[in-house]
């Protein structure tokens, strides 16, 4: 079933919920691809009833972004949503989920200015705030997100607590293609060379995380090295590149615990991300 309005959306899920079902929410802007599947795949295999928001979220797109040139395949994501067994899409229009008269926003202080949040303005308050109105619509028992997106994870995480949200989050394990680029609805804007130089990051983060393993426990070093593998592609530019405790998402100069390590990276106007997340044991005694 796909609905568009809030009380249709509401009406489905409370028939679900009236028998009993336990209810499992991922949330999407669609161009459906094997990451988002996997997400669709662990709510299938956690609930009783799924439901999958497919929503391009005008808020949380700066005034530069692609909002406009957002692939938007929805005949597709229905197609594969139906093969994946998810029970209900819900699928708003802007007008829907914001009114002329809307103005109430959530914003996540601290963690949503830093990373991407430095580069994108706005943009976790744009997140945060249709997250919870999709949280508020559905009333999801558990969501599912990726750590694909390790900030928006952290973000969403920060706001369920200190709301005081109802619904348990789930972050499930970045899906890659064989050459180990993450899987990205942008990815589709890549031209063939800048397909070819994405491998950077993935390539990049794999050989920070060598040099962990081997010792290296200062972020500068781990930084610059990276940094100067990825200036060296052609067509890439570097947003960022930082090393961060996944806790507060701030700069660790010294590696330890658990640690965060993540990059975006412009191939022309398309900005890619990607990150792993380490537990570093302390470094050996001097
Ligand atoms: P979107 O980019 O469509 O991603 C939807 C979900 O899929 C997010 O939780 C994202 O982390 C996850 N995802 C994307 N690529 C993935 C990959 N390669 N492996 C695993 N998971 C992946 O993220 C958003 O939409 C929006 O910000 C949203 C949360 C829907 C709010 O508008």
């Amino acid at each position: 079933m796909i609905t568009t309005t809030v009380e249709a959306t509401r009406q489905a899920v409370a028939a679900a919920r009236a028998i009993g079902k336990r209810v499992g929410l991922v949330p999407t802007m669609g161009a459906l691809h094997a990451g988002h599947l996997s997400l669709i795949q662990a709510a299938r295999s956690e609930n009783d009833f799924v439901v999958v928001s497919i929503f391009v979220n005008p808020t949380q797109f700066g005034p530069k972004e692609d909002l406009s040139r957002y692939p938007r395949p929805f005949e597709r994501d229905v197609e594969l949503c139906e093969r994946e067994r998810a029970d209900l899409i819900f699928h708003p229009t802007p007008e829907i989920m914001y009114p002329l008269s809307f103005t109430t926003y959530v914003e996540v202080h601290e963690l949503q200015k830093v990373l991407c949040g430095a580069s994108r303005p706005g943009h976790f308050r744009g997140v945060a705030t249709v997250v919870l109105k999709l949280f508020n619509v559905i009333e999801p028992d558990v969501a599912y997100f990726g750590q694909k997106d390790a900030q928006q994870a952290r973000v969403l995480s920060q706001m369920v607590r200190d709301l005081d949200v109802p619904v348990a989050l789930r972050i499930c394990p970045i899906v890659r293609e064989p050459d180990g680029l993450a899987l990205s609805s942008r990815n589709v804007y890549l031209n063939p060379a800048e397909r070819a130089g994405a491998t950077v990051l993935y390539q990049s983060l794999m050989r920070m995380r060598q040099r962990i393993d081997a010792g290296e426990r200062s972020a500068d070093v781990l930084i610059a090295e990276a940094r100067q593998r990825i200036d060296a592609t052609p067509g890439a530019r570097v947003d960022y590149v930082a090393i961060v405790d996944y806790d507060r998402l701030q700069p660790m100069p010294r590696l330890k615990g658990k640690v965060l390590v993540a990059l975006a990276v412009y191939f022309g106007t398309t900005r890619l991300i990607d990150n792993v997340l380490m537990d570093v044991p302390a470094e050996p005694e001097a």
